[in-house]
């Protein structure tokens, strides 16, 4: 650590300063020289340092994984339920320290980080009580001296890439039905956020993990995805992060017929109609559409507004984004923190900008914050025109733009023409009209009079290029279990 790099670290001010790594985990042991700067999004200074880690250390980390496979799969579920369990608590008692970390490498404010150490603790605990409910079937069979039964086995040795926007929530929601089905684990998760990763593995470590179980690594992605996705041994390779990454990274592992996992990039409507909770429609779009500054994958991105409550509800949720504190996560009472980098915050100013040179008018915001950096201002446009960038591409920040429409079927095929099929929302209180429209979005995941949708007990994942597969429910445990029919003769 050099000087004047102590700064960063000495606001975390860690209760357990174990906690933060520097090095990746393989094997049980923590490795690799730490020279890849990790910096705080909120100040830019320098957090700490991690590995360049490149193919033959991840292919080190896969011998290991493949040499804990066997003794792994072999615990009882009870055994594997009780490390899982007790990994749990360890997050939840140091859900501080974590949450600290995760804010100062993330930028989300405190009270969301410490929602999400909650959150990805229960994937542990979840997945652990889960554990004991793997089971197969016998099936009646065609003859009278024949038996059918079907078993459900671990994949094996699973390949992870995780993202920045979750640092924890979504290493936990991989690796714990993982490791809860018999898996073991190659992960690397983003090296903008490296250090949540590390302090999950020293409590997994706590818990009583074995070394091999679950490996990390840090450093080139493209070196590291090639041998996560290409590598025989690995059996299976989940992805979260951007729909053209994923795209690519599914054609890698095609070579050696992975199964494969993907959460990738959505582009949710949000439709409130003349009959909606109008508060209601509005707090549930500032959930969906600004928790962690818009850089969510189930973030409304396109809100469809009917034309009876098009200005009320715009003024509504105008006046809601216009209170949002902005400022540094670690401070104050901030609910706006920073966009991740620089890259970000010109993608958000072009897609104000197309918005705005389509017709679209201010009711706040459309411009950076004071506070500099990549701090940008929670923003509402209305009169959004329906084929603005804004509406086409996922934004990820902070901006809301409004649509009119007139009617349900037209609501329905604005929300559905996209390739995007992850999350949509719609507020109404006609019962007949929440089924209809539920059952014609052409989506993962609909929220009907609500804008929060993320839990363990629930699937999570999209239809179109959104993704393959769920995670969180039991659901998301069948996608790290092989089935195997096994025929007896008598
Ligand atoms: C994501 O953005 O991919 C995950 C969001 C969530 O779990 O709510």
């Amino acid at each position: 650590m050099a000087d004047g790099e102590t700064g960063e670290l000495g606001r975390i001010a860690l209760n357990r300063s174990d906690l933060f790594r520097e090095q990746c985990y393989i094997n049980g042991k923590w490795t690799g020289d730490p020279t890849i700067e990790v910096r705080n999004p909120a100040t830019r200074g320098v957090i700490g340092r991690i590995p360049n880690l490149g193919k033959s250390e991840t292919e080190t980390a896969v011998a290991a994984a493949t040499a804990a496979f066997p003794k792994w799969k072999s615990e009882t579920a009870a055994a594997r339920a009780k490390i899982m369990l007790k990994w749990n608590d360890l997050m939840v008692a140091h859900q501080e320290d974590l949450a600290r970390l995760m804010t100062a490498e993330q930028g989300k404010p405190l009270a969301e980080a410490r929602g999400e150490i909650v959150y990805a603790g229960s994937f542990l605990q979840w997945y652990g009580e889960e554990a004991k409910r793997v089971y197969g079937d016998t099936i009646p069979a065609p003859a009278a001296d024949r038996r059918i039964m079907v078993l459900k086995q671990p994949v094996g040795v699973v390949g992870a890439i995780t993202p920045w926007n979750f640092p924890a929530a979504m290493i936990t929601r991989k690796v714990g039905p993982g490791i809860a089905a018999g898996c073991t684990i190659v992960l690397k998760p983003s090296e903008l956020t490296p250090y949540s990763a590390f302090a999950i593995a020293v409590l997994a470590e706590e818990a009583g993990l074995p070394p091999g179980v679950l490996n990390i690594v840090t450093g080139d992605a493209e070196p590291i995805g090639r041998v996560l996705t290409e590598d025989p041994r690995i059996a299976k390779f989940t992805f979260t992060g951007s729909t053209p990454v994923g795209k690519k990274l599914a054609a890698q592992c095609a070579g050696t017929v992975k199964r494969v996992s993907l959460e990738l990039g959505g582009n949710a409507p949000f439709l409130v109609f003349d009959d909606a909770d109008l508060e209601a429609a509005a707090s549930g779009a500032i959930i969906s559409k600004f928790r962690n500054t818009g850089q969510t994958c189930v973030c409304a991105n396109r809100l469809y507004v009917q034309d009876g409550v098009y200005d009320k509800f715009a003024t509504l949720l105008a006046e809601k984004a216009a209170a949002l504190a902005v400022g540094d996560g670690l401070v104050g009472v901030t609910q706006q923190g920073p966009l991740i980098n620089m890259k970000a915050l010109e993608k958000v100013e072009a897609h104000v900008a197309d918005a705005i040179g389509h017709g679209a008018k201010i009711l706040t915001g459309a411009h950076r914050d004071s506070h500099g950096g990549t701090f940008y201002q929670p923003t509402v446009l209305r009169d959004v025109a329906p084929d603005a960038l804004l509406t086409r591409e996922e934004t990820f920040g902070p901006v809301a733009g409004l649509v009119r429409f007139k009617s349900e079927e037209d609501a329905l095929r604005l929300a559905n023409d996209s390739r995007a099929g992850l999350a949509a929302y719609a507020f109404t209180r006609e019962l007949a009209r929440s089924w209809r429209v539920s059952e014609g979005l052409e989506y993962g995941m609909v929220g009907m009079n609500t804008g929060l949708i993320s839990t363990e007990v629930s699937p999570f994942g999209g239809v179109k290029e959104s993704g393959i597969g769920r995670e969180g429910s039991k659901y998301g445990l069948d996608e790290f279990l092989d089935l195997k029919a096994v025929f007896v003769q008598l």
